[in-house]
């Protein structure tokens, strides 16, 4: 009794840890417009999302779909700034419940949007890729 126990919470334990749990009803609008324009498939999107819910870059469609969803959310101005309302927005509405982070939502989006807002990449999607995982590391840093 007490093994088998053991062995299947053990089992829980490594299933859970192979990628992030991405809840259906963090998908808002304006991602799944952009999944459906670009042809990306909500699962493989999810799996693209590492446990600490970082993206895992190099996928050409991952890339579609996440310059679909920068330019949606204007998350980068014309000036090729980062626009800091909208990427707070973003981080109260998906990336903090996402994380499950603790505190003020208002306070904690503003401090790591501030910490973010210089972000650069490669190209378009790559910087929001950079960006989401660089928001999420902030998250988890103040979490504490
Ligand atoms: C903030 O995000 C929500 C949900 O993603 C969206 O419906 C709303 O229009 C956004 N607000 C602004 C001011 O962009
Ligand atoms: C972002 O860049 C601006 C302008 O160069 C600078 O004033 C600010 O300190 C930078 N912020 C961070 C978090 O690097």
């Amino acid at each position: 009794m007490y093994p088998y126990t053991f062995y299947c919470v053990l089992l829980f334990c490594c299933t859970r840890a192979l990628s992030a749990e991405i809840p259906d009803d963090l998908l808002d609008k304006p991602i799944l417009e952009c999944l459906e324009k670009t042809n990306m498939d909500k699962l493989f999107f999810k799996n693209s999302f590492d446990k600490k819910f970082h993206l895992v870059k190099g996928d050409a469609k991952l890339a579609e779909s996440l310059e679909c969803l920068g330019k949606s959310k204007k998350l980068i101005n014309e000036d090729g700034k980062l626009n800091h309302d909208n990427i707070h927005n973003h981080t109260v509405n998906i990336l903090i419940p996402l994380t499950n982070t603790n505190g003020d939502k208002d306070q904690m989006a503003t401090k790591v949007t501030n910490e973010c807002i210089n972000v650069s990449g490669d190209s378009y999607s790559d910087r929001i890729a950079n960006l989401h995982n660089c928001i999420v590391d902030a998250l988890a840093k103040h979490s504490k």
